[in-house]
């Protein structure tokens, strides 16, 4: 806004400092008039050019403000995905958009913390899923112990991820940092229960990927204000 008002300011200043200028170095009555008709010619096309880019600079900028919470979004997730392999740029605008309608972040630190209150819900809900693929009476053994595996980390997960919560809203940075990265094992650790034994399928493949995929995109936040110059 300052730069389009001195940009209007310095050219009616222009104008109007040679228009004297030339007005003072007249002498005879008649040059004058017909010197000041000259002079308005040139400085009302100069107002005019003026006008058109006062109107200009006003519009780029109504655009850049008018698309709110979503830029701030794309930014972000654009650098994440740019800066961790683990991270998928589509799979981060659309959760963070999820997120942004209930949490609306309008700073970076407010999309942290929707991050990893996302990943803590997402957490929560794939412990209630184990539960219930738990309740089937005709689970094979193996299968039975490995999800038992993973209702037991996943428990523990939800507990650090409340903790972060907290954290991230008090600052300690690096404490959640821990427990965040403790959520990306759990998923891991509870995928990979599933690979022990050939022909063993995980339930919970897709559970996995998006607890441990949100977790990495709430780190790689956190670092974006945290500082700890992780990246
Ligand atoms: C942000 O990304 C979404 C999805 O990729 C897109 O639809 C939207 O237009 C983008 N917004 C901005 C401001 O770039
Ligand atoms: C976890 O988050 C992803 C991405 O936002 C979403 O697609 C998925 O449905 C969520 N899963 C659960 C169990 O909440």
């Amino acid at each position: 806004m300052s730069f389009q008002a001195k940009l209007t300011l310095n050219c009616f200043s222009i104008n109007l400092h040679s228009l004297l200028i030339k007005l003072c170095h007249t002498s005879n009555a008649k040059q004058l008039t017909l010197k000041i008709k000259k002079n308005m010619a040139t400085f009302l096309s100069f107002s005019l050019l003026c006008f058109f880019f006062f109107i200009f600079f006003l519009s780029l900028c109504s655009f850049n403000g008018g698309t709110g919470g979503s830029d701030i979004i794309n930014e972000t997730c654009r650098k994440s995905a740019k800066s961790d392999p683990n991270i998928n740029y589509n799979f981060c605008v659309s959760s963070l958009q999820t997120g942004h309608k209930s949490h609306n972040p309008t700073n970076l630190k407010q999309l942290g913390i929707t991050a990893v209150k996302l990943t803590k819900s997402n957490a929560s809900h794939t412990k209630s899923f184990i539960k219930n693929l738990l309740k089937n009476k005709k689970l094979d053994p193996f299968v039975k112990l490995a999800l038992q595996d993973c209702m037991e980390v996943y428990s523990d997960a939800v507990d650090l991820l409340k903790e972060a919560i907290k954290d991230v809203k008090e600052k300690r940075y690096s404490e959640a940092n821990i427990k965040l990265s403790s959520a990306m094992d759990s998923s891991s650790s509870c995928e990979e229960g599933f690979n022990e034994k050939k022909g063993k399928d995980s339930p919970l493949t897709k559970e996995n990927k998006d607890v441990f995929q949100l977790a990495a995109i709430s780190l790689s936040i956190i670092n974006m204000f945290g500082g700890n110059g992780y990246y």
